[in-house]
């Protein structure tokens, strides 16, 4: 009896973490270029990856015509045309925590940049013991 209630307790905390954003469980650290593309580092406690984890969201996220896109645990690659990347790691900024800022090019022909942004809780998430992943 007591197993079961355990288990399901595991099975909707599962069911909560699965629907929420990792902004939920992890604080926003620093990001920048790397020579791996652009990283993130974030703290999310009860992980299995104490103090600092990182990821490189040059693999969920693409440039598709100048728009940030989410790209699932793909190709990506927003990182090679896309440049001056900020992301809002200030908690209290409540509307843009977690928002990733880049110009964009247009594509390889057409240089024409914008400036295009993207909320890192739809294309980041939480794997297995909480280890930040793309979708
Ligand atoms: C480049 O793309 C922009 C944005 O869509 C467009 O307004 C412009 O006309 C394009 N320029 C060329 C030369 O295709
Ligand atoms: C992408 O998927 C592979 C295979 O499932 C996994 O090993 C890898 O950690 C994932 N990468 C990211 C950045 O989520």
């Amino acid at each position: 009896m007591l197993r079961q209630v355990i288990f399901a307790f595991f099975l909707v905390l599962g069911q909560a973490l699965a629907a929420s954003s990792y902004l939920n469980f992890c604080d926003l650290l620093t990001s920048g270029y790397t020579s791996e593309g652009f990283v993130i580092a974030a703290e999310c406690p009860d992980s299995n990856i104490p103090g600092c984890q990182e990821l490189n969201i040059g693999h969920c996220i693409a440039n598709s015509q100048g728009r940030l896109v989410a790209a699932g645990n793909g190709t990506g690659g927003f990182d090679t045309s896309c440049t001056a990347c900020k992301l809002d790691t200030s908690k209290s900024n409540t509307e843009t925590y977690g928002t990733l800022t880049c110009q964009c090019l247009y594509s390889a022909a057409n240089h024409t940049v914008a400036i295009t942004s993207i909320k890192t809780g739809e294309t980041n998430s939480l794997g297995n013991g909480l280890v930040m992943k793309c979708k």
